[in-house]
């Protein structure tokens, strides 16, 4: 495994592989976990040659969030990518992705901006459009891989796709739970003993929400929304910033429980802001993830 530490060395790959489609990219911030493994493991049987990323992006990080304290681990994390196959990992500093001067940003707009993590965490998916845009130029992938667990950031990425006409495309993979249903996440680690207990909690949310679902097909959001809520606010260690069901792809509310349908929930336990969904596709299979033996 070759590890690539600068953007001129990392484009400087090209000329090698221009020749050999098939490059896979799995772009993360490290500290990594079963989830992000699950991306590398898919992308390696679907490649002649696969890349992955570790970057702490500050960019997408909001003034009073966690970018110093985000968990760390370079050393265990380049183990991990090694003895899952990759072949070459881009692990860049600061300075040589936002050199001084730098000035351009990609800016998605619509609902996508603000709803959901857009209106929770203002200027997060321009940081995120901003940094994944640039690991595409740099890395130049045939192919790139994105977990569900961040759907928003799935639905932000893959409008940027179209409508930058960028020559990549986008594979989204199941989220990868804990035994409790808990989404793996690298923020995680800020959960001790009675939080990471309550953290379960989301899941039940959304199995609530879809519950919904099946007892009032065709019925009105409300039900579902009500549901979700209230099984987050039935744990006290829990702080529900938002519960809502929504289109996949424009991220505007729904008004019926018809496919396709996300159902979103947001909520801070302890230290800790978690994310989660469900997806119910357009031809009416659901996508809750996976969970770890
Ligand atoms: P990070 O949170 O490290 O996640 C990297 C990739 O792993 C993302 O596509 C994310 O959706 C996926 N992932 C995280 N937890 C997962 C889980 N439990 N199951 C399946 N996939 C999971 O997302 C980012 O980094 C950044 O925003 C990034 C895209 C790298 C841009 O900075």
């Amino acid at each position: 495994m070759q590890v690539i530490t600068t953007v001129r060395e990392m484009m400087s790959m090209h000329e090698g592989w221009s020749a050999t489609p098939g490059l896979g990219f799995v772009p993360t911030m490290g500290y990594l976990h079963e989830g992000h493994l699950s991306l590398v493991r898919q992308a390696r049987q679907e490649n002649k040659v696969l890349a992955a990323s570790i970057f702490v992006n500050p960019t997408q990080f909001g003034p009073h969030e966690d970018l110093a304290t985000y968990p760390r681990d370079v050393p265990r994390d380049l183990q991990l990518l090694e003895e899952a196959g990759v072949d070459l990992v881009f692990l860049p500093n600061t300075e040589d992705i936002y050199p001084p001067g730098y000035v351009t940003y990609v800016e998605p707009t619509g609902p996508l901006m603000n709803e959901g993590e857009g209106a929770s965490r203002p200027g997060h998916f321009r940081g995120v459009a901003t940094i994944v845009l640039k690991l595409f130029q740099i890395v130049r992938p045939t192919l790139a891989y994105f977990g569900q667990k961040d759907a928003q950031q799935v639905a932000v990425i893959s409008h940027m796709v179209r409508d930058l006409n960028l020559p990549v495309q986008i594979r989204v993979l199941p989220t990868i739970r804990e035994a409790d249903g808990l989404a793996m996440s690298s923020r995680n680690a800020y959960l001790k003993g009675a939080d990471r207990k309550a953290a379960g909690v989301l899941y039940r949310a959304l199995q609530a929400g879809r519950a919904a679902f099946d007892t009032y097909p065709g019925g009105n959001v409300e039900r579902a929304i009500q549901a979700m809520t209230e099984t987050v606010q039935a744990e006290p260690l829990a702080h529900l910033d938002y519960a809502q069901i929504r289109d996949p792809e424009s991220f505007l509310p729904k008004e019926t429980l018809t496919a396709p349908a996300l159902l979103l929930i947001a909520a801070r336990v302890g230290p800790a802001r978690l994310i989660d969904n469900f997806l119910l596709r357009a031809d009416g299979s659901w996508d809750t993830g996976v969970l770890a033996v």
